[in-house]
């Protein structure tokens, strides 16, 4: 049986970063599922595809074929063929993601997919419906949050970092609108699971988290054992 660690939460709490570092601590293998509906997004933008046309959205998503593949430990999202890494962390991708994740034949083709690399590897996966509808049965739930001010100043520090000029509002009202879809679309909506352990990431450092989660993970261990 593999091993799954699943870490759900809004947009910007650092539920990428901190899978990464926990991933390879724990030498298991990064599932950025985040990543995956963002080239279905990628490829609907692409092809001209009108998002809120969910029959046409639903349609499209059929003729994408997306996998994941390692290169020295880092996940490499392939979309017919090609690696588009490079493409994918923009907020015009983000924020078509955030739409075209609501319809129930792109998560049906993602989430097969999702099941499949848990199934056959131990697995630290990030997005917002691993705890509650892709590895209901996780050995380890995390759901990893902070207020929508602190994630704001993460992405705009970072988009600076990168030498892009942005307004920190207008990034606020970004991720307030993304949590809204996010919470409150009908299928697989971001949400805590029951039996998640709940983090607040505002005030802590990266490092911190991680070894929080490791010790959820030690203590489910024990449990295990016991
Ligand atoms: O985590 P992210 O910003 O890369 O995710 C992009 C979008 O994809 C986000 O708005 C919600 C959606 N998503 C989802 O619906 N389910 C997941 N498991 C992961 C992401």
């Amino acid at each position: 049986m593999s091993y799954q660690i699943a870490i759900d939460g809004p947009a910007g709490a650092g539920k990428s970063t901190i899978a990464k570092k926990l991933a390879k601590a724990k030498q298991f293998i990064y599932v950025d599922t985040g990543a995956m509906y963002r080239a279905m997004a990628y490829y609907l933008l692409q092809n001209h595809v009108d998002p809120r046309d969910g029959e046409a959205v639903g349609e499209k998503s059929q003729s994408a074929d997306i996998t994941i593949q390692y290169e020295k430990g880092e996940q490499v999202v392939v979309l017919n063929g090609e690696n588009v890494n490079a493409f994918l962390r923009t907020e015009e991708v983000g924020n078509m993601a955030s739409i075209t994740s609501q319809n129930p034949r792109v998560r049906e083709r993602l989430t097969v997919l999702q099941k499949e690399l848990a199934a056959k590897n131990n697995v630290v996966m990030d997005g917002r419906d691993i705890g509650t509808c892709v590895l209901p049965g996780a050995d380890v739930k995390i759901y990893l949050t902070a207020s929508p001010a602190v994630r704001a100043k993460r992405r705009f520090d970072e988009l600076v970092a990168k030498g892009e000029t942005c307004d920190l509002q207008k990034i606020e009202a970004d991720i307030i609108k993304r949590d809204e879809q996010d919470m409150n679309r009908e299928i697989a909506p971001l949400k805590q699971a029951e039996d998640a352990v709940l983090i607040d990431s505002s005030y802590m450092s990266i490092d911190q988290v991680v070894e929080e989660i490791m010790a959820v993970c030690r203590k489910s261990m024990t449990e295990l054992g016991s």
